[in-house]
């Protein structure tokens, strides 16, 4: 396994208003996209279980690379970075966050609500130089009140990540939503990176929804309603976008530096396309495929933290 280097900082939390909630398992493992590729991405699954309140509880529970499930219930506080071990499993209870404090792992991580994450702490989740990674279920967001360098990213995937897979989250209200591949100058590194994005609703974001450079994306029946800007793929990226849905933007494709895409049974509502098609026409893994007219309503409201454990 190569090693982990997974951050999550959370300074704020919004109250928890999930309309539509779900039954899940501590024990589920990723099931969608390149996170079940290479063994598989299965996190503490079938070990012991801990529900932690305390930052010294959170700090003890999630170290070593034993398997463990790891519950945070309630609001942890503090200024601090938890290093968590491999073969841990992470989850937000319905409500749960952490305030100022961090964590790093190679991980499963669902079901956790970040918000107004500050820039001089970093992104609200970022995933750096890592493999097998899943992150379901989550709900980020910030505001578009300060300039957009106030806050970082909502969701950053760089430095040759693979593996990694994002479903079912909500990501909103935000200036720079989720960078894939840091720098035009960093390809050895990331023309790597693998990642799989699905049932994820974007919403209200002014730019990066994601902006992908160099790798291969996997990006289908999502939601992108009321950006300011499209996905970007830059850098000679790879992507397969298929089944989604857009509405109130006006770029919902763009190229840059060489970026392509391969885009088939969007619903752009109106929103221009205009990558040059790629050559990533068929994923590495089998998957279920929502027909584009039922996107929306599966989609949205059950994007984010609406799984009960
Ligand atoms: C994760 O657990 C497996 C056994 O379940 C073990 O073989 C592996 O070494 C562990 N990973 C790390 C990084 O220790
Ligand atoms: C969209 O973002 C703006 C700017 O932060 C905010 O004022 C507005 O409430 C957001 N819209 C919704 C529907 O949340
Ligand atoms: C698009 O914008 C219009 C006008 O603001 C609004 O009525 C509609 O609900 C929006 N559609 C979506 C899907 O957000
Ligand atoms: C796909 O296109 C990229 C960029 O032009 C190229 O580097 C790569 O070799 C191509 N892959 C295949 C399988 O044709």
């Amino acid at each position: 396994m190569k090693s982990a280097f997974f951050v999550i900082a959370l300074v704020q939390l919004l109250s928890a208003s999930a309309a539509i909630v779900k039954r899940a398992t501590v024990n589920d493992v990723a099931t969608v996209g390149y996170a079940t590729l290479n063994g598989g991405t299965t996190g503490g699954s079938g070990g012991p279980t801990t529900t932690v309140s305390t930052l010294d509880a959170l700090t003890t529970a999630v170290a070593g690379n034993t398997k463990k499930i790891v519950l945070i219930s309630g609001t942890i506080t503090g200024d601090a970075v938890v290093q968590i071990g491999s073969n841990t499993t992470v989850i937000g209870k319905t409500g749960s966050s952490l305030v100022g404090v961090g964590l790093r792992a190679n991980v499963i991580i669902r079901n956790v609500k970040i918000s107004k994450v500050l820039a001089s702490a970093g992104d609200a989740i970022g995933v750096q130089a890592s493999s097998q990674v899943w992150v379901d279920h989550v709900d980020l967001s910030s505001d578009r009140d300060h300039d957009k360098d106030f806050y970082d990213g909502l969701l950053d995937i760089t430095h040759g990540v693979t593996g990694i897979t994002v479903t079912n989250s909500f990501l909103y209200t935000h200036w720079k939503a989720s960078l894939i591949g840091h720098s035009d100058s960093n390809g050895a590194e990331d023309v790597a990176i693998t990642v799989t994005m699905a049932l994820n609703h974007w919403f209200n974001l002014s730019s990066r929804t994601p902006s992908f450079r160099f790798g291969h994306g996997h990006i289908f029946n999502s939601v992108f309603d009321s950006n300011d800007d499209g996905i970007n793929t830059r850098d000679g990226a790879e992507l397969l976008i298929e089944n989604n849905v857009w509405a109130n933007t006006t770029k919902a494709i763009k190229p840059s530096d060489g970026g392509f895409a391969v885009a088939t049974g969007n619903d752009f509502g109106g929103a221009t396309n205009t990558a040059p098609t790629g050559n990533f026409t068929k994923a590495p893994y089998s998957y279920t495929l929502l027909a584009t007219a039922n996107v929306r309503t599966t989609v949205v409201g059950t994007a984010g933290q609406t799984l009960a454990f």
